[in-house]
């Protein structure tokens, strides 16, 4: 029987993007069934995948780590955590070979019964020759089908995969996401990009509830929430609480714009900040472990620090990392927000902020390679959308565009530079406006730089001034309203 695997195993399996798996469909590459791939096109489409892997051997070593040595008492006499991943992978190998002797088995058996109906359908021949025939004809085919393609290294792999990493699918949406070791629910996802209806994040406040439609789930934490017998009963869990044991279908509630996000008002600790330069603050705050912020990527929030009045600031960080939230803040001299920033007297000071605000978000139903445009500090909510694109997996190619004003410099660039190193779909190209160049002269560089506009998603972050000039230049060159997401600079403090 033809063997069928989801789109996120397979990515993971070959090692490519989702995207670039999905960019094979649509163009007729790889054959879906009901949203899932054969193995052996799979195979076809990447041959030089081996089991050999050795990122998914690392990342077992983590793994096991991580998760098996937590589930399994300390008392017990249990093999390291090495030593498991290699009987995992001798077990998977066998496992493959098994399998592919029984389906060549069963492929002889239906090949030998027509052969039967044919020899018994030929009046013609006498028993003798009948036999002669057919045993050449078994000899022959025989061969032939231990000859053909050899695909148990891919099912090894797939089969070990499949022991490290549960699958769960979400239902309405369809969203998939792999799960490892002991994590929960809700951290997988997260993790994933996936806005998962959720508040506490441990146990007490039930926002996490979903029914388990298929599988088997374990609980991975004690909860003080009160499932009633009912809800049990039809498969109600709490997402935070509950990892896959098996693959999971699952009942869950998600954010898919803005409005499905409430406000919510933290009490945050700053935890750090840096200068990269002598014109960015870059402001970390850390959320207590039970109020986390729940945020789109690309969302700003309004920041208040004592009675000072309250300055409104986009999020740096990916909404995967709830707890830890950065800003990026011009450092615009006189302002009492970023003054009172700088003082070291109140380098532990609580601030309170309220949000989250703003449709800068990502299209995540487009298909289209992202391209963002950060004018200087833009380049927060940019990176806060670009590490969710990140986490998402799903964009076959991103295009990033820094612009530095006069009086500006780049900062982070060597966060840019790490994604350039680690992504072989990303790219960043840097400018710097001045006087005689300014950012609206730089746009027929970047149009000039990029292929086929029909095929691309904008997004670009300036200063409000700019909003007009950038989306009538981008419409005017063939971006439609349906592809560009315009942001003004929400960091944009004056001295008072
Ligand atoms: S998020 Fe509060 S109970 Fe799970």
């Amino acid at each position: 029987m033809p063997r069928l695997i989801t789109l996120s195993r397979a990515a993971r399996l070959v090692g490519v993007k989702r995207g670039a798996l999905q960019s094979k469909i649509q163009q007729g590459e790889l054959r879906t069934f009901e949203g899932e791939l054969l193995l052996s096109d799979l195979l076809h489409a990447y041959p030089q995948t081996r089991i050999e892997d050795t990122t998914m051997l690392e990342r077992v070593e983590q793994i096991m780590e991580q998760a098996v040595n937590k589930v399994i008492r300390p008392d017990e006499d249990t093999p390291d955590s090495n030593t498991l991943a290699a009987r995992i992978l001798v077990l998977s190998q066998e496992l493959a070979q098994t399998r592919q002797k029984a389906r060549r088995h069963a492929e002889l058996i239906d090949m030998l019964k027509l052969k039967f109906e044919e020899l018994a359908a030929d009046a013609g021949q006498t028993r003798d020759t009948a036999f002669s025939t057919l045993q050449a004809w078994f000899n022959q085919t025989l061969a032939a089908v231990e000859a053909s393609d050899d695909d148990t290294e891919i099912i090894a792999k797939e089969a070990f995969l499949r022991v490290m990493a549960a699958q769960v699918r979400i239902l309405p949406s369809g969203h998939e996401f792999l799960i490892e070791g002991s994590d929960s629910i809700l951290e997988a996802g997260l993790r994933s990009g996936l806005a998962l209806d959720y508040g506490c994040s441990n146990g007490n406040c039930g926002k996490c509830k979903a029914k388990v439609v298929s599988g088997q789930v374990k609980l991975v934490a004690p909860h003080d929430f009160v499932l009633s017998e009912t809800e049990k009963g039809l498969g109600y869990i709490l997402a935070c609480c509950n990892t896959a044991v098996t693959d999971i279908v699952l009942e869950a509630e998600e954010a898919f714009d803005s409005h499905d996000i409430q406000r919510q008002k933290i009490e945050v600790r700053v935890k750090k900040m840096e200068r990269p330069n002598d014109q960015v603050l870059v402001l970390h705050a850390k959320t207590p472990r039970t109020n986390r912020l729940r945020f789109l990527a690309g969302q700003y929030l309004s920041l208040q620090l004592d009675d000072l009045p309250p300055q409104d600031c986009s999020i740096a960080s990916c909404p995967c990392d709830d707890m830890n939230l950065q800003f990026h803040i011009p450092v615009v001299a006189g302002n009492p927000f970023v003054e009172a920033l700088l003082d070291p007297e109140k380098s532990t000071a609580r601030l309170c902020i309220e949000g989250p605000q703003g449709d800068f978000t990502l299209n995540e139903d487009s298909p289209r390679s992202l391209v963002f445009i950060a004018v200087d500090t833009g380049f927060g909510p940019v990176k806060s959308l670009i590490e969710h694109a990140m986490a998402l997996d799903s964009a076959e190619n991103i295009y990033l565009y820094r612009i530095s004003t006069a009086g500006n410099s780049l900062y982070l660039g060597n966060l840019c530079r790490s994604w350039v190193d680690a992504l072989d779909n990303f790219r960043c190209t840097t400018f710097e406006a001045t006087a005689s160049d300014s950012v609206e002269s730089l746009l027929p560089r970047i149009m000039a730089d990029l292929d086929d506009v029909d095929e691309l998603d904008f997004y670009a972050c300036v200063p409000a001034e700019l909003l007009d000039p950038v989306e009538s230049y981008l419409t005017g060159h063939g971006v439609t309203a349906a592809q560009l997401r315009l942001e003004a600079l929400r960091q944009n403090m004056s001295a008072q």
